[in-house]
């Protein structure tokens, strides 16, 4: 068999199922835009058909998915240069998703730890879409024949499982339809752990909200909760190898490094032998400067919803020309009479 190329599309997404933390921000938006800056074909994508895995009170979802749209939008992502949309105006998303429901093992799915991190003990009573949410994930990607994705370290195992269903449907049918995606999880950042205790990455569950900086929190809040991170009583080292003990200050040189745009070795040179009492009032005022234009340009994109929701109409459109030919190709691969 011939192993055909794809011509690079970027892929990513984000549930609006809360507002947005540094941890998205630094793990998946920012890369979402040095791709799309890069000049390749990008669609970002808010996952609305996956937040309701998990209850969703429905005018907080309609608030959610345009805070998340007027996230991006703030943070770098054109409208004009990468196609933006709610995936539940994407009907092919579903659609798809349900011929990799099909392709898809049960012992793949029992496998994802995010699944079993979710539902916990109560794995009787959680909805059968959050168990079979990797296959959904699969098709937001594969129905565009992407061939990169942008995302935080917590996505790589879906992404494996995305490569498995891909590899699987294709050998089933004899064909080469659908691409082997790359994951692309990169920099300083690519797991953000929780300001309160360095072994949880930081969260829009988590019940402390302590734990996180939100986009949406002012200059005083970000600066208090960089002052009451967790933290541990010795200085900072002059080289990484000395953070491998100390998760928590290996969490806020890492975001130090992610905001600043330098590696971690670097950083370091900067401020080794400092206390956290002196470096605290650094990266807060850094982690500020970088993200208080982007809260405000979102507060100013909030006061006008009518543009958003004309905005990800559109997208739905652009997106709908990829999506269809698609879909229509794969149901004639699986036998659907047209
Ligand atoms: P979610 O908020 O779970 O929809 O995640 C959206 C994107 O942000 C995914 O690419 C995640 O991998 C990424 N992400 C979420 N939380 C973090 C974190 N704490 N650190 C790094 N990346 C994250
Ligand atoms: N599963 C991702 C998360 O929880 C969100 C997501 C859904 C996604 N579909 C995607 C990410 C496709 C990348 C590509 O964060």
């Amino acid at each position: 068999m011939t192993t055909p190329t794809f011509t690079p599309r970027v892929f990513s997404g984000i549930q609006p199922s809360g507002g947005l933390t540094l941890g998205n921000y630094l793990g998946a938006i920012k890369r979402f835009v040095q791709m799309q800056d890069a000049g390749m074909p990008t669609v970002y994508c808010m996952v609305d058909l996956h937040a309701i895995t998990v209850w969703q009170d429905p005018s907080d979802l309609q608030h959610n998915t345009r805070e998340l749209a007027a996230g991006f939008i703030a943070s770098g992502i054109s409208p004009e240069k990468s196609i933006l949309i709610n995936q539940s105006q994407v009907p092919e998303h579903a659609q798809l998703g349900w011929i990799f429901s099909c392709v898809a093992r049960m012992g793949w799915m029992q496998r994802m730890t995010q699944f079993k991190d979710k539902a916990g003990k109560n794995t009787q009573n959680v909805s059968l879409g959050l168990f079979g949410y990797p296959a959904l994930m699969a098709a937001d990607i594969l129905v565009y024949h992407a061939t990169h994705v942008p995302v935080g370290e917590d996505q790589k195992q879906h992404l494996e499982l995305t490569r498995d269903i891909a590899t699987k449907f294709n050998h089933d049918y004899g064909v080469d339809f659908f691409p082997i995606t790359e994951p692309v999880i990169e920099g300083a950042a690519t797991r953000v752990m929780s300001l309160r205790d360095g072994s949880k990455k930081m969260s829009k569950s988590d019940p402390s909200d302590a734990s996180r900086i939100n986009m949406t929190d002012d200059a005083d809040t970000i600066a208090k909760k960089i002052r009451k991170a967790k933290t541990d009583p010795d200085a900072l080292p002059s080289e990484a190898a000395g953070l491998s003990e100390r998760p928590e200050a290996r969490n806020l040189i890492n975001i130090y490094a992610a905001l600043s745009e330098q590696p971690v070795d670097d950083v370091l040179r900067e401020v080794g032998g400092q206390q956290f009492g002196a470096f605290k009032p650094l990266l807060a005022e850094l982690a500020v400067s970088k993200l208080s234009p982007i809260s405000s340009e979102m507060a100013r994109l909030m006061a006008d919803p009518a543009e958003i929701d004309r905005i990800l109409a559109r997208g739905a459109r652009q997106a709908r020309e990829i999506t269809v030919p698609i879909l229509e190709k794969t149901y004639e691969i699986v036998g659907m009479v047209r």
